[in-house]
Order: C-alpha cells, then sequence, then structure tokens
C-alpha cells in the first residue's frame, strides 16, 4: 500500500479495511476466495467511499474478472484447465477434447466428443469470396498481417453467427472460429510461398488437415507423418489457453462492448503477434540464429542482464510463472522426438538452445529474478523442424489459442454481472488553462 494507506484484514468478516492515514477516512472490503489460488478483495466500491482508485498499470496484481477455465500456480510451475494437469492432458488427450472441455467445463463422452469432432470439421471450409481478400496482400506480407486482416473480414462474411446475445450464434460463431483459423493460418502459408491453396479434407484430423492444407500440392499425394501429426497436435494443446494474458484480456476487453465474436479474435491476433507475447517463438530462433554459437552465448546472457541494453533473452522469464513454464517441459521432450523422428538430433540450434538455457539456469541474475524457460523457447526449434518459416511461428500460436479465446469470451458473454471495461487512470498531465490564439504564441 502508500504510505498514506494501510490494509487491515479482518478475518471474522473477511473483509479488509483500508484506511487513508492523510484523511482518517476508511472503507472495508469483502474478501473473495476462490477454489484454489490467492484470495482477492473487490475494490468495487473504492473510489465511492473513498475518492481514490487503485493504480496497477500492469494488472500485476489485479485481477480483472472471475474464471473457471484455467489456472495458473506461477511459483509452483502448474497449469491446470478445468482442473487437468497441462502435462496429463498432452499426453493423453488430443487438441479436440481439450477444446470442448475449454468451451463446456467436463472432458466429452465418445458421443459429445464424436459430436463435436463432427461439428468442426464441418466447419473448416471458408467462404470462397475470402480468396479475394489474400489477393490483396502482398507476397511477403507477414502471415500474422494477413490473419489480422482475413479474420476481421470474416464478420463481414458470417452475419448468421455475428448476434452475441443469441446462445446459438455464439456457439456457432466458436465452432467457426476454431474450425476456420487452420484452414486460413495455411492459406496464409500457401499465398506467401505461391502455391495453391489446399482445402481441408474431413477424413482427416485437426492437426492432420492443418500439416496437409499447409504443405500438401496437387502435384503428388502427401503422406502423413503420425509422429509430426501428434506433435503438431500437442503443440495446440500446449498453447490452448492460459489465464488472462495480453491478447485473452484484449479479447475480453473488446468483447465486453458487444463487439462481434469476428473481430474479437482479430484484436487477440494483434495482441499475440507483439514479441513480449505471442511474437516470442518468432523472436526466440532469430536471437538463436543470431547468437549463432554456444562460444557466443556468453556475450549474449551479459547483455539480457544490462540494464542500458534492450537485448532480452527472447523465451525466457513470464509474468506468472516463477518456476519451470510446465509447457516448456513438454515442449522441450517434443522437440527431442520430432528431431530424433527426422533424423536432426544433432540440430545445431537445439544444441545452442540447450547450451543457453543450461547457463542461464546457473546465472544468479536469472536465479534471482527466477526466469526460466517459457513455452516459447523450444517452440520454434520444433516447428522449423517440421518446415515452418519463422514467420510462421506466431500464426500456429494464433490458431491453438483461438479455442481460449473463444471460451474466455464465451464466459465474459454468459456472465450476468458483465460490464463494459472501463479503467480510470492517474492523470499527471496539465492542470486547466485557457486557449492561446496563434498570433499570441510566438
Ligand atoms: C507468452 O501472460 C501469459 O500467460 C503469456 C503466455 C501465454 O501463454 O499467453 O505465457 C505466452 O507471452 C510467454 C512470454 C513470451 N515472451 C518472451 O519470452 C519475451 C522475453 N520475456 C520478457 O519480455 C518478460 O519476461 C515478459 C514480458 C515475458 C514478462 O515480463 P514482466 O512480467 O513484465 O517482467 P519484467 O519485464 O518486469 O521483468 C522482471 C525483471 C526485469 O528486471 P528488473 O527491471 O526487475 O531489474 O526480469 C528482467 C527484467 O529486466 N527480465 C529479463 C527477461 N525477462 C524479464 N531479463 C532478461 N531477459 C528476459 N527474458
Amino acid at each position: 500500500m502508500s504510505q498514506q494507506k494501510s490494509a487491515v484484514t479482518d478475518a471474522a468478516n473477511d473483509t479488509v479495511t483500508l484506511v487513508d492515514n492523510a484523511t482518517g477516512r476508511s472503507c472495508e472490503l469483502p474478501v473473495m476466495h476462490g477454489t484454489i489460488g490467492p484470495k482477492v478483495f473487490d475494490i468495487g466500491k473504492l473510489y465511492a467511499q473513498t475518492g481514490m482508485f487503485t493504480f496497477d498499470p500492469g494488472y500485476t496484481s489485479t485481477g480483472s474478472c472471475k474464471s473457471s477455465i484455467t489456472y495458473i500456480d506461477g511459483e509452483e510451475g502448474i497449469l491446470l484447465h478445468r482442473g487437468y494437469p497441462i502435462d496429463e492432458l498432452a499426453e493423453n488427450s488430443d487438441f479436440l477434447e481439450v477444446c470442448y472441455l475449454l468451451l463446456n467445463g467436463e472432458l466429452p463422452s465418445r458421443a459429445e466428443k464424436a459430436k463435436f469432432e463432427k461439428q468442426i470439421t464441418y466447419h473448416t471450409m471458408v467462404h470462397e469470396q475470402l480468396i479475394n481478400f489474400f489477393r490483396g496482400f502482398r507476397r511477403d506480407a507477414h502471415p500474422m498481417a494477413i490473419m489480422c486482416g482475413v479474420v476481421g473480414a470474416l464478420s463481414a462474411f458470417y452475419h448468421d453467427s455475428t448476434d452475441i446475445r443469441d446462445p446459438r450464434q455464439r456457439i456457432v460463431a466458436s465452432h467457426r472460429l476454431i474450425a476456420k483459423m487452420p484452414t486460413i493460418a495455411a492459406m496464409a502459408y500457401k499465398y506467401s510461398v505461391g502455391q495453391p491453396f489446399i482445402y481441408p479434407r474431413n477424413d482427416l484430423s485437426y492437426a492432420e488437415n492443418f500439416l496437409h492444407m499447409t504443405f500438401a500440392v496437387p502435384a503428388e499425394e502427401y503422406k502423413i507423418n503420425p509422429v509430426l501429426s501428434r506433435a503438431m497436435d500437442r503443440i495446440f494443446i500446449l498453447h490452448a489457453d492460459h489465464e488472462q494474458n495480453a491478447s485473452t484480456s484484449t479479447v475480453r476487453m473488446a468483447g465486453s462492448s458487444g463487439a462481434n465474436p469476428f473481430a474479437c479474435i482479430a484484436a487477440g491476433i494483434a495482441s499475440l503477434w507483439g514479441p513480449a507475447h505471442g511474437g516470442a517463438n518468432e523472436a526466440v530462433l532469430n536471437m538463436l540464429e543470431e547468437i549463432g554459437s554456444k562460444d557466443r552465448v556468453g556475450e549474449y546472457i551479459k547483455r539480457a542482464k544490462d540494464k542500458d541494453d534492450p537485448f532480452r533473452l527472447m523465451g525466457f522469464g513470464h509474468r506468472v510463472y516463477k518456476n519451470y513454464d510446465p509447457r516448456a517441459k513438454v515442449m522441450r521432450q517434443t522437440c527431442h522426438e520430432v528431431l530424433a523422428e527426422l533424423g536432426v538430433e544433432d540440430e545445431p540450434l537445439l544444441e545452442l538452445a540447450m547450451e543457453l538455457e543450461r547457463i542461464a539456469l546457473e546465472d544468479e541474475y536469472f536465479v534471482e529474478k527466477k526466469l526460466y524457460p517459457n513455452v516459447d523457447f523450444y517452440s520454434g526449434i520444433i516447428l522449423r523442424a517440421m518446415g515452418f518459416p519463422t514467420s510462421m511461428f506466431t500464426v500456429l500460436f494464433a490458431v491453438a489459442r483461438t479455442v481460449g479465446w473463444v471460451a474466455q469470451w464465451k464466459e465474459m458473454i454468459e456472465d450476468p454481472t458483465q460490464k463494459i471495461g472501463r479503467p480510470r487512470q492517474l492523470y499527471v498531465g496539465p492542470a486547466k488553462r485557457s486557449f492561446t490564439p496563434l498570433d499570441q504564441r510566438g
């Protein structure tokens, strides 16, 4: 608390009393408890009772909503989706089953799973007219720029699923987004390499379909490698949802005004693109290629620790995890599996990444600041080995995270207490002053 306020927790009434020591005014705030994790105190009435706002620009200590979808214990490195640990889901489930879980709260029965898979499969095609959007982009357009534009345009094609007040339309829009993202992502890749778009196939799984649309060519049959499609499916699972991260918060904020779901997801894609967020997987590969060899690792670790150097170790650190990101552990194991399958176990970038991780985890700066590899540290090495260009890495993150964005958006819309997000501020600009006419401004 600032020097003028102090907080007292009244266990009996489960409240916190804030006292403004400058004026002696106080206010009692209710404490709320979740299923697990830190309790919170509700500051909704703080301004009315004290005339003061809270101030927490990066939301480092601020909860923006109640949610039942995902829980992260940053200290222990635990990630749960509707209570199920991420490593168990990655090992035993598949991406569409995890999508069902995130959307509905429970794992599906056999019949529910078959029905959901069919619903998604039969939404994988996009309106043929959408192809014209791609032709407007330069061939060297970044695929994330294409994703932002094309996904935002979906609301111009699917008017029958934009009324957010209609539960059926919300479900149809959710299924359309989950189903069409891989198709649009694969089209963005094909457009960039000048190859023809490949239509989805209903006889393939979600991950198989995506690999087929991305890498098949009309000139010959594309053989699905089961190790690679399983790895792709697992990578989708690892990126599916992650509490109120920057892009999910962007989707919730956009949705809080009543914007249609396609526009909200386009906003999430834009936010994910940043190198501090989903753009980090692309930045990790670029960083590893810039470092180039193990003997330069020390130089870059030194730069990462230098306050005057903007360089940061991409793929390291996290707002919430102050332990190893549980997704990074599964990603590292998947990396070894994929490289072994492709016969490139000696991939120099993997060896460089592992040396970088070893040195960083022993360095007191990283230990003291609890900076560990995050989900983005190893993913790029796998994706590059699978044949994806670096510019597609964040696109794949967006494909996977769409279900998380949609599930969180749906949870917000269906919350009866939901209202438009409208934060306040600490104003530090000029006090009121009169206009100076141009001829008096010198
Ligand atoms: C994702 O929120 C989510 O859940 C995101 C995500 C998801 O699934 O949605 O998990 C996906 O975005 C993973 C993160 C990917 N980003 C990167 O790998 C980029 C590199 N990491 C950093 O930019 C940083 O760690 C962040 C952005 C991830 C977290 O930043 P915070 O929480 O705001 O922490 P900070 O920037 O305040 O850093 C704390 C300290 C600082 O030093 P001091 O100012 O306290 O002296 O640690 C330092 C930072 O300088 N630090 C780093 C560092 N990350 C933090 N120093 C060197 N290299 C780094 N990578």
